[in-house]
């Protein structure tokens, strides 16, 4: 798929279908993945795989848990039908105290790499800095050592869904030419 086509069809996938996700294309995901930007160079990721049922299913009981109230209403349950789930880390002895953006950078080109392997993927928030609770029982059931911080969860698996090309906003009202201007 080409890159502008890609980026522009790429839509958030919560409904799977039971087909499962090689090993070779998860590696070639995570492959692609780790080409992204990192503050330095530190390329400090470490992508956990999950595609056990109970993990899984552990997983989603966190994510629900620590739901903030006003996102009640947007419970992870979905993440249980996926065929694997990734849960993106990054290594703080690497990432010169960028863990967020770093994380976020290499979830990004995964969603799209995923995307141009024909797989849906969504993503949602491990770390919140104001509220550690959730990295905290992820870093247990996980088993990561206290430098390694999960930065997202990324749910991956054929779609079995078709959203709708969504509605953007107008980019006039994003835009500005030298210096930040209101849009009339
Ligand atoms: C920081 C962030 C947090 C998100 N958290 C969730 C979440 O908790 N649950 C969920 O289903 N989707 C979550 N999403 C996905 C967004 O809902 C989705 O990207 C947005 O609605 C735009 O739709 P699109 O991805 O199809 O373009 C999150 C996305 C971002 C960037």
């Amino acid at each position: 798929m080409e890159l502008k086509q890609a980026i522009q069809t790429r839509r958030s996938i919560r409904a799977y279908q039971a087909r499962t996700i090689s090993a070779a294309v998860i590696r070639r995901l995570l492959d692609l993945a780790r080409y992204a930007p990192s503050s330095l160079d530190g390329q400090p990721w470490h992508f956990i795989v999950v595609t056990e049922p109970k993990i899984k299913a552990k997983l989603v009981k966190l994510k629900n848990r620590f739901c903030p109230v006003e996102k009640q209403m947007y419970r992870a349950d979905f993440m249980g039908a996926a065929p694997a789930v990734i849960v993106v880390c990054v290594d703080k002895q690497r990432s010169f105290n960028r863990d967020i953006e770093n994380g976020v950078l290499v979830t990004a080109t995964l969603m799209l790499a995923a995307h141009g392997e024909g797989l849906g993927s969504v993503y949602l928030s491990a770390y919140r800095t104001d509220k550690p609770g959730l990295a905290a029982a992820l870093r247990r059931l996980l088993r990561l050592p206290a430098r390694i911080t999960p930065v997202t969860i990324v749910p991956l698996g054929y779609a079995d869904e078709t959203p709708e090309p969504k509605a953007m906003r107008a980019l006039a009202e994003m835009i500005h030419y030298e210096q930040f201007r209101r849009v009339p």
